[in-house]
């Protein structure tokens, strides 16, 4: 299956993207796998005709609204993201219609039709770089409460938020924490900036998945507690097969990540089925906010 399918990659001259919660045998064949950031630059930057997308629907419209040329796949359809859900546009042009004007930053797990009515785009790797890059001191951040509340721990800058959340992330509690605290009392505590701010107190790091990629390779410490989806472990793991990865909750689990099979991976190249494209007339706003994003991003 895993031959088959880099040999239809070959066919189609494309590229294979997953997110670093792919379940292992996905990540074990992709060309790349990352963190959403990760993902947006590499599709922005590929000269492939076809990037086929293991993740969810957000990050294939992401890629979509940067390569509108190429062909984006997404191997299943129904791979969604509940935190996207949380939002809508017309949702957003209600709350902005209560507040006094001010910026929108959105984070890139949202659909492209609330990305269009945004200033700037964040990912839980860059969002404090993004706050401060603005002239403004006040700011609407959604759809994650979460990470705009660790953003506004980190900046002097005044930061409204929305009601969204990743279920995934919220369902970490301080109990689960202490637990595998006393199981592993040697270990780094890693959090997510999805996890809810008791979490993050809690936390010795907190980072998007591949800062927790690069954290933990750069440490000298052997022992970590991941606070983000389990599906991490695996790559970091990988990378690092001297050190001991032990999940904060064995709850951490996103189904709509592990949605993607390698037989909906041969179906959707052999029949291109599974395309997702951005109208013009939101891509060309959702672009805008995407790419200040990048061009404010180390
Ligand atoms: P990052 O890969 O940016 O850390 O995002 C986590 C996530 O929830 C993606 O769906
Ligand atoms: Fe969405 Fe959370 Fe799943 Fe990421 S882990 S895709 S934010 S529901």
């Amino acid at each position: 299956m895993k031959e088959k399918i880099r040999e239809l990659l070959k066919q189609r001259n494309a590229i294979m993207l997953a997110h670093n919660y792919q379940p292992p045998e996905i990540q074990d064949i992709a060309d790349l796998c990352g963190d959403s950031l990760e993902l947006s630059r590499k599709a922005a930057a590929t000269d492939a005709e076809v990037i086929l997308f293991c993740g969810v629907h957000f990050m294939a419209e992401t890629a979509s609204i940067l390569s509108p040329q190429k062909t984006v796949l997404l191997p299943r359809h129904d791979a969604g993201c509940l935190m996207a859900d949380m939002i809508t546009a017309e949702g957003l042009t209600d709350k902005l219609a209560s507040l006094p004007p001010m910026p929108v930053v959105t984070y890139v797990n949202s659909t492209a039709d609330v990305k269009a009515l945004s200033t700037i785009c964040c990912t839980s790797a860059n969002v404090v770089q993004v706050a401060n890059s603005l002239d403004e001191d006040e700011m609407l951040m959604t759809p994650d409460r979460n990470l705009a509340m660790y953003a506004a721990s980190q900046t002097d800058k005044k930061i409204h938020t929305w009601d969204g959340y990743c279920p995934t992330h919220e369902w970490l509690t301080p109990q689960d924490v202490q637990a595998a605290r006393e199981a592993h009392p040697e270990a780094v505590f890693m959090a997510h900036p999805e996890c809810r701010s008791e979490i993050h107190k809690m936390a010795d790091v907190i980072a998007s998945t591949s800062g927790m990629i690069r954290h933990a390779a750069a440490a000298d410490e052997k022992a970590f507690i991941v606070g983000t989806e389990s599906g991490l472990i695996y790559p970091l793991q990988k990378a690092n097969p001297d050190k001991h990865f032990y999940p904060a909750s064995e709850k951490m689990i996103c189904r709509n990540m592990k949605k993607i099979t390698l037989e909906d991976i041969v179906h959707s190249l052999e029949n291109m089925a599974g395309e997702v494209k951005v109208p013009e007339d939101i891509r060309i706003p959702a672009l805008q906010a995407v790419e200040r994003m990048l061009a404010v991003t180390d």
